[in-house]
């Protein structure tokens, strides 16, 4: 094994340790990858808590979807694989069932474009806009291709009745917006029906310019 991949596999166990720990993984839910240089991802295992994950046992599968090291992997490993197909600058995809961004996931949306306000210059930078992916059930290749058309444009989405999908330079990228978003979704929640001043197009498109994604 490369030092790269033992580097990456123990990054696995650190983001995982920490999500855990900051609530916004519990039980078995949610599973993260990062993309080796031969193509080839590092994914978490099926029935992992993110919590208590072992660097050795992180499944190792290629870009086809075959098992070649490791435990078997998430059941969602090909709507990871189905992001780094149509994004080649991804290098890390989170997927949580983070409490705030759920509850998002489960309101009817008119706009299902955009489904959280640009309510802060960091939701912008980090997030941006956050399409809304039709319900398909965990581990249905219908999702992964729903995923797939959704991750063309956009590095965050949001799966409907289920939790957020973002895709990052790095994981920690991947991991701060993901953690961007629910905090966002939080605010959403918090701020309820008072009338409130999300940022204008204008300081939108500003922050788009001087921090490109
Ligand atoms: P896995 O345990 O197979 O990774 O599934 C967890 C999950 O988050 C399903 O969406």
């Amino acid at each position: 094994m490369t030092m790269d991949e033992q580097n990456l596999r123990n990054e696995i166990v650190t983001f995982g340790a920490m999500l855990y720990e900051r609530r916004l993984a519990h039980g078995a839910a949610g599973n993260l990858s990062v993309r080796l240089a031969d193509g080839s991802i590092l994914v978490t295992p099926t029935n992992s808590s993110l919590g208590a994950l072992d660097a050795a046992r992180i499944s190792k599968v290629s870009p086809e979807g075959a098992l070649l090291a490791g435990d078997p992997p998430s059941k969602e490993a090909f709507f990871h694989l189905a992001v780094y197909e149509v994004r080649p600058t991804a290098a890390a995809v989170v997927h949580l069932h983070s409490t705030h961004s759920v509850a998002v996931s489960c309101l009817c949306h008119q706009d299902t474009s955009d489904v959280l306000p640009p309510l802060t210059a960091y939701h912008v930078m980090r997030v941006g806009k956050l399409p809304l992916v039709p319900y398909f059930r965990p581990g249905d290749r219908r999702l992964a291709e729903a995923v797939r058309e959704a991750a063309r444009s956009h590095h965050a989405m949001l799966l409907a009745n289920h939790g957020p999908v973002v895709a990052g330079k790095s994981l920690r990228d991947a991991v701060y917006a993901c953690e961007e978003l629910e905090q966002t979704a939080k605010l959403f929640f918090l701020i309820g029906d008072r009338p409130s001043s999300p940022l204008t197009c204008e300081a939108v498109a500003e922050i788009n310019t001087v921090f490109p994604n």
